[in-house]
């Protein structure tokens, strides 16, 4: 399971001899370890621009304030937000005027952007400040939906800087640092705020080149926390017994949520020793069998009364070419990485899941750029895109979020056991040039399924150390 590149960055001599011979090595990412912190960015320099009337500078700037980090404003920064961010900064204080050598983030506030010579300022900005990035470090752009924009030089603005973002990450990846993007609608401003903790934190160290949409179709929830965001919270994670299920089931209980795990009978010693550690309640059953999800559901409504949010994590391969796949090979995916989801959270929405909660589904990669061998499981992991687009419009008035995750290669026993070629194409072809681990994606499924993701529904993110394939 070994990233080898990654084992000689790790030792400084062998780097030495490694880059002596133009092997590039990949970076070592910084990850976050631990509960989250209210000050999760204590003491990060953050560098912010902006242009034009923006509409979420004060939300910003209390954003990165509460969340411990220092803010300088960029002296390129345009007068007009210049002088808001000084009102602030005599309110306040935290927000300082001088340069610095090393920038943690870039961030850069787009919202007031109307007409594409008012794009300059992005390109002074980042031109100007991008070899400050310090390694591991975060660029962050906000702009405004496309739909908000009144013109058509407006709209052109907001969706060009998508390629921007894009490109732009590209560029920093090989320092281990990654670039995003955010697009708010109008009246959903406030709603940024876990969104720009999660994405300038080191909990998103995989996440990279995405788009983020923060929209009010939500409802929102009373309170937001930010630590132990899901304290008291009862949450099923599928699947839990090994891997990606499993590291998530660790972290959403470090949180403070008590975990329901469940796994297949014959992972039934596997999930009891998770069970016992994260201190969880354990299932077992059979998704392949239709009769299950009225038993789980059964099981909670007995024992926790109600649901605060559930992870659909359990999935299979059966991998084939279309001419080679046997029936069964079809109807076993189909089953378990679709009707299966779609059963069972019709069970849990009807019965235990409560107002405000979220939802989670797998998808993967291979949903969006389509892989060989894999007409069923690419079906599948499709199919949840367009699920968790349509049921986040039918459930958002009960304040429930409902979106997918897609993990590009991650160091799992699923992808330790393919061939070394492939590995190898699956960890270099993208930004940070590695393999993501289990805890890169369970970290941004406890983003999801916390209250302070409430912006955020019917979307797909992906967590792929922005990986070239289907981006
Ligand atoms: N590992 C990757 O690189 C990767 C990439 C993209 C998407 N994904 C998706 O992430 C999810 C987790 O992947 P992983 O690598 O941790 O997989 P894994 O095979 O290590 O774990 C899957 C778990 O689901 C359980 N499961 C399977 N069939 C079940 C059934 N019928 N009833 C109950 N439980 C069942 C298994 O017992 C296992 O514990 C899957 O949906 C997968 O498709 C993984």
């Amino acid at each position: 399971m070994n990233d080898i590149l990654l084992e000689l960055e790790k030792n400084p001599l062998t780097k030495q001899i490694a880059t002596s011979i133009g092997i590039p090595l990949p970076p070592i990412l910084k990850r976050y370890k631990g509960p989250w912190k209210e000050r999760i960015l204590e003491d990060k320099k953050i560098n912010v621009g902006g242009y034009g009337k923006t509409i979420v500078q004060d939300i910003l700037a209390t954003t990165l304030l509460k969340a411990g980090a220092q803010i300088y404003i960029d002296p390129s920064i345009e007068q007009q937000v210049r002088s808001i961010y000084e009102e602030i900064r005599k309110g306040i204080g935290g927000i300082f005027l001088q340069e610095q050598e090393k920038y943690h983030a870039l961030v850069f506030d787009a919202t007031g952007i109307q007409n594409p010579d008012e794009l300059k300022s992005i390109y002074y900005f980042f031109h100007n400040n991008i070899r400050k990035l310090a390694s591991n470090g975060r660029i962050l752009i906000i702009a405004k939906a496309e739909e908000d924009q009144k013109t058509i030089e407006g709209a052109v603005c907001s969706k060009g800087l998508e390629g921007f973002t894009r490109s732009i990450a590209k560029e920093i990846g090989k320092k281990g640092s990654t670039a995003n993007i955010i697009y708010v609608r109008e009246k959903a401003e406030e709603r940024i705020e876990g969104v720009v903790r999660f994405i300038l934190s080191e909990l998103s160290a995989f996440v990279d080149n995405q788009v983020f949409r923060v929209s009010n179709l939500a409802k929102a929830p009373k309170e937001i926390p930010f630590y132990r965001s899901l304290d008291r919270k009862n949450i099923l994670i599928t699947g839990a017994a090994r891997g990606i299920g499993e590291k998530t089931a660790e972290l959403i209980a470090q949180e403070g949520a008590n975990v329901i795990l469940l796994d297949h009978p014959l992972a039934g010693e596997d999930l009891g020793k998770v069970a016992e550690r994260l201190n969880g309640y354990p299932i077992l059953d059979d998704l392949m069998d239709p009769e299950s999800y009225a038993r789980i559901t059964d099981k909670i409504k007995e024992k926790f009364g109600k649901l605060d949010g559930v992870v659909h994590n359990a999935g299979i391969t059966r991998d084939k070419t279309i001419a080679n796949m046997k029936e069964e090979q079809w109807d076993q995916v189909l089953q378990v990485n679709l009707k299966a989801i779609l059963g069972l959270n019709k069970s849990l929405l009807d019965n235990v899941l409560d107002d405000f909660s979220h939802i989670v589904c797998l998808s993967s990669i291979s949903g969006i750029a389509g892989n060989f061998g894999q007409t069923n499981y690419s079906l599948t992991k499709a199919a949840l895109i367009g699920f968790v687009k349509h049921l986040s419009e039918q459930v958002g008035k009960r304040g429930i979020t409902v979106n997918a995750v897609a993990p590009g290669f991650i160091e799992t026993k699923m992808t330790a056991v393919l061939p070394l070629f492939v590995k190898e194409a699956g960890r270099r072809l993208s930004n940070l040039s590695q393999g993501g681990l289990p805890e890169d994606v369970g970290q941004l499924i406890t983003f999801l399924i916390s209250p302070g993701s409430y912006g955020i529904t019917g979307q797909v993110i992906r967590v792929c150390g922005g990986a070239l394939l289907g981006a």
